[in-house]
């Protein structure tokens, strides 16, 4: 029986050949596996003449063991070769230098925004959010501001349907307090609000914060005080206010309220266009339609709601020149706003 012979030779070169445990798997499995060589010769037997039988199946059988051996031996070397590979690619340098992690900040909005609750809240106010998908009424009617009212042309409105729309506003928020609440009330309502609005200082989403308060006896005069307290606290110790007259449905008198510019001390610079004054918040006192909307009698009571853009307080108050910046979430712009 020459084959045998033959076969170990063949079995033995191609094992040695085999680089890594599965090329060698590969190997004994074409020799010894289910449909290997080595089988296919004891699968042969029954065609061997049955004196012959015992001394072929004798050697077939040694073949097999001696092959077995030599991959058991085989697989022991390839397998010890293996893990000192990857032992060795395991290194690990204590020389190395370690890996950066990144510390978060908050972003600017958000800062501004918690800076404004805790303000307000120093002074009495409590928070109400809205929701951001409003009807029709709560954006504008209810504000004074019906269908055929010119003022809905100041601000650009996605709707979604005829009743709904994305709210362009937090002054809806007013409403929605004045319907659950009876005075006095004093409220601060943050939120995104949506405009169909896309340049350098507008973003078709953007933040507001709304505040509101309504009790006996409120005047122009608290708000103005209240407003000077912002100012002082947002911007600089030495910030003042002024108060221009504007127009808005849901207040009357309505008032724009510029601060002092804190980049110049009101000189006069590039910022604040040479005027000293910056504009930064709408207000007024509550259109007494508004009140009676709300089932509050105008008579017994009165009250003022301003309304501020907190993109537009971040920007001046950081020195930020465009509103994209605030959502492109740029880390080298965000990690300047660590404390
Ligand atoms: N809602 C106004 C706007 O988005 C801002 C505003 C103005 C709010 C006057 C007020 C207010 O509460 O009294 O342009």
């Amino acid at each position: 029986m020459e084959q045998d012979l033959e076969l170990l030779q063949e079995a033995t070169e191609e094992a040695e050949a085999a680089q890594d445990s599965r090329a060698l798997y590969e190997v004994k499995m074409k020799f010894l596996g289910r449909t290997g060589k080595v089988t296919a010769l004891l699968k042969g037997m029954k065609e061997i003449a049955a004196e012959a039988r015992p001394a072929f199946g004798k050697k077939v059988n040694a073949l097999r063991e001696a092959l077995e051996e030599k991959f058991a031996a085989l697989e022991e070397k390839i397998k010890q070769k293996e893990l000192e590979k990857k032992l060795a690619g395991e290194d690990i340098d204590v020389t190395m230098p370690g890996r950066h992690t990144k510390a978060g900040a908050l972003h600017p909005v958000t800062r501004v925004k918690d800076k404004l609750i805790d303000l307000f809240s120093g002074m009495g106010f409590e928070v109400f959010e809205g929701p951001e998908i409003e009807n029709d009424y709560y954006n504008f009617t209810a504000l004074n501001t019906p269908a055929d009212h010119p003022a809905r042309d100041m601000q650009d409105t996605f709707y979604l349907t005829d009743e709904f729309l994305l709210r362009t506003q937090t002054s809806a928020g007013q409403i929605r307090v004045m319907e659950q609440k009876k005075p006095p009330i004093k409220i601060l309502s943050p939120g995104r609000v949506f405009r169909s609005d896309d340049d350098a200082t507008h973003s078709p989403m953007f933040h507001q914060m709304e505040g509101l308060v309504v009790d006996k006896g409120i005047t122009l005069c608290d708000l103005q005080g209240m407003l000077d307290e912002f100012a002082k606290k947002m911007f600089s110790e030495t910030s003042k206010t002024r108060l221009r007259p504007s127009y808005f449905p849901f207040t009357e008198p309505s008032v724009e309220v510029d601060v002092s510019c804190a980049a110049c001390g009101g000189k006069g610079c590039s910022l604040c266009k040479g005027t000293g004054w910056i504009e930064v918040l709408g207000a007024g006192m509550v259109n007494r339609r508004v009140l009676e909307n709300c089932g509050v009698d105008p008579d017994e009571y009165s009250g003022f709601a301003f309304g501020m853009g907190i993109e537009r307080i971040a920007m001046l108050k950081y020195g930020i020149n465009n509103i994209k910046l605030l959502t492109e979430n740029d880390t080298r712009f965000l990690e300047q706003f660590k404390d």
